[in-house]
């Protein structure tokens, strides 16, 4: 079952204001700048959809976007952005149940991660990799620990209250990072906020191309 973050969809961004001030967006907006004019991307969680005018502002053309969000709640406040003369698809339901999607040239994972079991992420993450294009770009952002006290405290909390309000699974952050490297991911660049516990990070895919002298 994915966390359906309905019952949330109303308070969310307010909430994440109040806790965070606007590092969730500034975190987010970092990533961005990384997206080519004309590209083919893919949101997974978008939440209320505000990434979709943030994007515009930088692409208000050119970008084919495919937008997963499996809350409907959140996904009719996203439909209602603007996303300016961009083309999106808008998908309502968890990426793991979606078929048929094209490879795209950028993935965006933003706070997807965290609410996952290390099973359900790495289910997510294999499914994503082969939608990725040789050396495209995989945009995540998300937590991590980096050793002080009031991190884990909030980190619980947060995980305790969407799991009772909207069926979060995850009691502890799962080793994203581990992922990342074993399919063969490079770091381009990175960026923390909030203290560090905000990690917003830019991956690039290995190359697909087959070994040298291969023909098919
Ligand atoms: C923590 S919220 C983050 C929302 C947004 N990215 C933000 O930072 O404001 C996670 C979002 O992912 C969505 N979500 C969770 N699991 C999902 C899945 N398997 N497929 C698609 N969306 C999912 C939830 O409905 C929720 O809107």
């Amino acid at each position: 079952m994915a966390a359906n973050y309905n019952n949330a969809a109303w308070f969310y961004d307010r909430l994440s204001r109040v806790v965070y001030g606007k590092a969730l967006v500034k975190a987010q907006v970092y990533l961005l700048q990384y997206i080519q004019p004309n590209s083919n991307i893919l949101i997974v969680g978008g939440g209320t959809g505000w990434i979709l005018e943030e994007i515009a502002r930088i692409h208000p053309s050119g970008l084919q976007i495919t937008y997963v969000e499996v809350s409907d709640k959140m996904m009719l406040l996203s439909q209602k952005r603007n996303i300016g003369n961009n083309r999106i698809t808008y998908i309502n339901k968890a990426i793991e149940n979606v078929n048929g999607l094209p490879d795209f040239d950028v993935i965006i994972t933003p706070f997807l991660f965290d609410n996952f079991t290390p099973q359900k992420l790495e289910a997510v993450f294999t499914y994503l990799h082969p939608l990725l294009k040789s050396n495209g770009l995989w945009l995540n952002a998300d937590f991590q620990l980096t050793g002080k006290w009031w991190q884990n405290m909030l980190l619980k909390s947060m995980l305790l209250l969407f799991r009772i309000l909207c069926g979060v699974e995850s009691t502890k952050l799962p080793d994203f990072e581990k992922l990342f490297k074993q399919y063969g991911y490079k770091v381009v660049d990175s960026k923390t906020f909030f203290g560090d516990f905000i990690l917003s990070k830019i991956y690039k895919a290995p190359s697909k191309s087959p070994p040298v002298g291969e023909t098919f």
